[in-house]
């Protein structure tokens, strides 16, 4: 079967299409990262109207270089939450009026699924069960996943997530949007130690987060201080320090709780370089392996969309004919592949 798959959650617009037999055959991408620079963060309103904008072309673009007639997909695959409801529903729209046209099943994915889905799009694929930290910009989970669709949640952050936390502080140091890869950019010019910041909850059992005290730190450590090129640099990685090892020790705590040995690390904060040689050599060292997809299946696209679209299309789940989006949908509700009520 091969999948057409669309995301629109949240500020990229991306196109995909995916082949049970032959896998990724074409992705496009289009970051709106330009369009809200001014505003400093997403401008929901904006991030609709330009999904409206670069959608169909992106489509069109996937399936000429994929060699991909309409009437050879099986299906099409569209993020229905969580995001931002506008710029899903642009998404949800799309997908489902070219699914009408075009005779086919059409499914709501779940953007969470994709991101811990993405992993089966490399080389090496993680067995099941394992246990997946998800650490994007709205939320940051420890996840034990027994099979695909049967996710049990053992923690996730109190307040904000850790990829909020790495935007925040960069904005505070004036850096430019978006931030969390900036200030990973400018972590790596800094000096360790330098700036020493809490390690919210890591020593505390369980598995939970909370990453909302870093800013304020920051905010008092940088007062009547100036920031010059070093001390941003210096304050980047003493934040960057933080975030990692919390993460870490977690991660950590939790491979133990729940024996597994294989560790999947999925949504944008997993393309930080500095997680993944942490995470890979903590793993390591007590027996276990780490997966990662390849830093731009880390961040959003559409090809963990079309794969979990693919999973389940072919399981023989479809959605209505009925553009519904979700603004909050938790990962536990669903079910694997083919079980689900949707
Ligand atoms: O998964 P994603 O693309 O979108 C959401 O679903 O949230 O994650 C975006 C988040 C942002 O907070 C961004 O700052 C963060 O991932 N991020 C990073 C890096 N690349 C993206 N944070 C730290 N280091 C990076 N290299
Ligand atoms: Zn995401």
């Amino acid at each position: 079967m091969r999948v057409l798959g669309i995301e629109s959650s949240c500020d990229e617009s991306a196109a995909a299409v995916v082949d049970s037999r032959a896998g990724l055959l074409g992705q496009a991408l289009h970051s709106q990262v330009d369009l809200h620079r001014r505003y400093g963060g997403v401008v929901p309103e904006l991030a609709s109207r330009d999904h409206v904008r670069r959608l169909l072309p992106l489509v069109r673009e996937v399936l000429e270089a994929s060699g991909t007639a309409p009437e050879e997909l099986g299906g099409i695959a569209y993020t229905a939450g969580p995001g931002l409801v506008g710029a899903l529903l642009t998404g949800a729209a799309l997908a489902q009026a070219l699914a009408l046209g075009w005779r086919l099943p059409v499914l709501g994915v779940h953007h969470l699924e994709g991101h811990l889905l993405a992993p089966l799009l490399e080389a090496e694929v993680p067995p099941f069960p394992h246990l997946a930290l998800l650490v994007s910009g709205g939320h940051t989970m420890l996840i034990d996943v027994r099979r695909i669709g049967e996710y049990h949640l053992l923690g996730e952050t109190r307040d904000d997530a850790a990829g909020e936390a790495f935007d925040k502080v960069a904005k505070l140091l004036g850096l430019p949007y978006p931030g969390g890869p900036e200030l990973a950019r400018l972590a790596t010019q800094g000096q360790p130690g330098r700036f020493h910041f809490p390690r919210p909850m890591r020593d505390r059992p369980g598995l939970e987060f909370s990453f909302s005290g870093l800013k304020t730190a920051v905010m008092l450590a940088v007062r009547e201080r100036e920031l010059t090129p070093a001390v941003k640099a210096d304050v980047a990685r003493g934040v960057e320090d933080a975030i990692v090892e919390t993460l870490c020790a977690k991660a950590l705590r939790a491979l133990e709780f729940t024996g597994h040995e294989a560790l999947v690390v999925a949504g944008g904060v997993g393309a930080n370089q500095s997680l993944r040689a942490q995470l890979t050599a903590a793993a390591r060292a007590r027996g276990a392996r780490v997966y990662y997809p390849r830093p731009e299946f880390c961040t959003d696209n559409a090809a963990m969309i079309a794969l979990a679209g693919l999973v389940r299309l072919s399981a023989g789940e479809c959605s209505p004919r009925t553009v519904r989006v979700r603004a909050r949908w938790s990962i536990a509700e669903l079910a694997p592949p083919g079980k689900a009520a949707s």
